[in-house]
């Protein structure tokens, strides 16, 4: 990640596709005071997140498939508008494109996603659904670093949240009970990145160490 002063703000560009809730919590929250939202893209133009964006005042783009020979060439350009904002953490805030090499080895350890599972369980796409399938008891929402390693949700865990939820056959319900989880941990993940409170576990890189936090006691 960039390094820059203490107090500075880190500055965030933001990768939607949908109604941008987790970005309006974002904006609601750290934006403006460690962090600054300084670029939202999305790859269709109907994404509310975009609106959501505008009405912020914070610059936004659009980058449809279609306008480009293939993904990674998308990727591509999505990443050169960012780095031209001079974003050093990027936010998949319900970005429903899978993100190439182009794109991922720019930015090395600063791409995050919330996905609305305990990951590892049920990573990609329809996850609540595979979880109900499942039967599971217990969901979940989870903020993961985006590592460049080919997998699908499978970069380290930044931050977890769960709610017991014991007969589950409603994804929609499910969903409304995991984005107020959501709309917490997402700012709380970013919040922690922005006070340099995250690292790489040195013993293991696939844990990440949040500083202040206690060692082996819960919480
Ligand atoms: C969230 O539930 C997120 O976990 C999933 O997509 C949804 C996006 O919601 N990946 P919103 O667009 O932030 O409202």
């Amino acid at each position: 990640m960039a390094s820059r002063g203490a107090d500075q703000p880190l500055r965030i560009g933001v990768l939607a596709s949908g109604a941008g809730t987790n970005l309006q919590a974002l904006l609601e929250s750290v934006h403006g005071n460690e962090a600054l939202v300084v670029a939202v893209a999305a790859d269709k133009p109907t994404a509310g997140a975009l609106a959501r964006a505008r009405d912020a005042g914070v610059e936004t783009a659009v980058f449809p498939i279609g306008d480009y020979p293939d993904r990674a060439a998308r990727d591509a350009a999505i990443a050169a508008w960012l780095i031209g904002h001079d974003v050093e953490l990027v936010v998949l805030a319900g970005y429903m494109a899978l993100l190439t090499s182009p794109f991922l080895s720019r930015f090395p350890d600063a791409v995050v996603n919330i996905h609305p599972s305990l990951l590892p369980a049920f990573p990609g796409v329809r996850a609540i659904e595979q979880a109900i399938d499942y039967g599971v008891k217990v969901f979940g929402v989870t903020v993961h670093f985006v590592l460049d390693d080919g997998g699908i949700d499978t970069g380290p865990v930044i931050a977890q949240r769960a709610v017991e939820i014991a007969n589950a056959t409603d994804p929609d319900a499910v969903h409304e009970a995991l984005r107020p989880l959501e709309h917490a941990l997402l700012p709380e993940a970013v919040r922690l990145i922005a006070r340099g409170a995250v690292s790489r576990d040195p013993d293991n890189p696939r844990r990440i160490r949040v500083a202040g936090a206690g060692d082996d006691t819960p919480g």
